[in-house]
């Protein structure tokens, strides 16, 4: 039977997130409290659950009260008997890696380059490192909420193409140990266009929606017009008043809004071993 706890949320003090206590995700939801979880997630973005000591099933079981879960292209990494799991690892066994390690290497908004993109994604900490490996969030509502107005007049109608394979080559010379791509996988992830600025479904704020790592050119504008404009909004992404920086405590699940927020992972000395599992929930067509 699904208990109401006493649930707690509270606020970090910075631009986003929150953290939530009072609540194992062992046990089933009341309808009490994902109505209060799902509230903070449309006004807080990022969400850290403490100390859940949950399966992969559990894990896909509470990502899915949020909608449909996406599988992620690289099958390699699917987490064995969950395709749902995309495994998150900078470990090596028998000299293959066991995850992608350098997932989140650039500022990005997960699957944005997916005709439907995510909704959000879970991020359940396995393993970590005892330094570095934090997760930095960015406020894509305030980023848009604060661009100068002539910078806004100009890019608010403006559409954007995303891609998976805009840094592929990149992480690859960089990552040997990067799979290279069979030919379904990539006609999987072709070019999609997005709007440069999009208004979240729910709460109807707008926010930049353009990243490092994905967001290849701004359309029917000039080449070079389209590389000055996209350094530029780069540069708000990362400004620190934007920023919420994470650091990972054991058995953290984090529950982030893609359509609010950019993420990156800052990374953690090669020879430290960090493994988390993320769930990915299929959201809306973006405008
Ligand atoms: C991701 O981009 O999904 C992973 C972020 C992280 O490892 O901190």
């Amino acid at each position: 039977m699904a208990v109401t706890t006493e649930l707690e949320i509270r606020p970090f003090d910075a631009p986003l997130g929150a953290e939530v206590f009072g609540l194992d995700l062992r046990t089933p939801l009341s309808d009490l409290d994902f109505a209060r979880i799902h509230r903070a997630h449309l006004d807080y973005h990022v969400l850290a659950f403490r100390d859940q000591r949950i399966t992969p099933e559990q894990q896909i079981a509470f990502s899915r009260l949020f909608g449909s879960l996406q599988i992620h292209v690289l099958r390699q990494f699917q987490l064995a008997g969950h395709p749902e799991i995309l495994v998150v690892s900078n470990i090596k066994e028998n000299g293959q890696p066991i995850g992608l390690g350098d997932a989140g290497h650039f500022w990005h908004s997960d699957l944005s380059y997916k005709e439907t993109p995510s909704l959000g994604s879970l991020l359940h900490a396995q393993e970590l490192p005892s330094e570095g490996g934090d997760t930095l969030f960015s406020n894509m509502h305030r980023v848009w909420d604060t661009l100068p107005a002539e910078l806004r007049r100009t890019i608010r109608d403006l559409r954007a193409e995303h891609t998976y394979l805009a840094k592929y080559e990149e992480l690859q010379k960089r990552n040997p140990w990067r799979p290279n791509l069979s030919a379904e996988q990539v006609a999987e992830v072709k070019p999609v266009v997005q709007p440069v600025v999009r208004t979240h479904p729910e709460t109807g704020r707008q926010a930049l929606f353009v990243s490092e790592h994905f967001t290849t050119r701004i359309v029917d504008i000039p080449e070079d017009e389209s590389a000055q404009l996209l350094a530029e909004l780069f540069g708000y992404i990362e400004r620190a008043e934007n920023i919420y920086r994470h650091v990972w405590s054991e058995h953290d699940l984090v529950f982030w809004d893609n359509r609010s927020v950019q993420h990156l992972a800052t990374g953690c000395p090669d020879h430290l071993r960090r493994k988390l599992y993320r769930t990915t929930i299929e959201g809306d067509k973006p405008f």
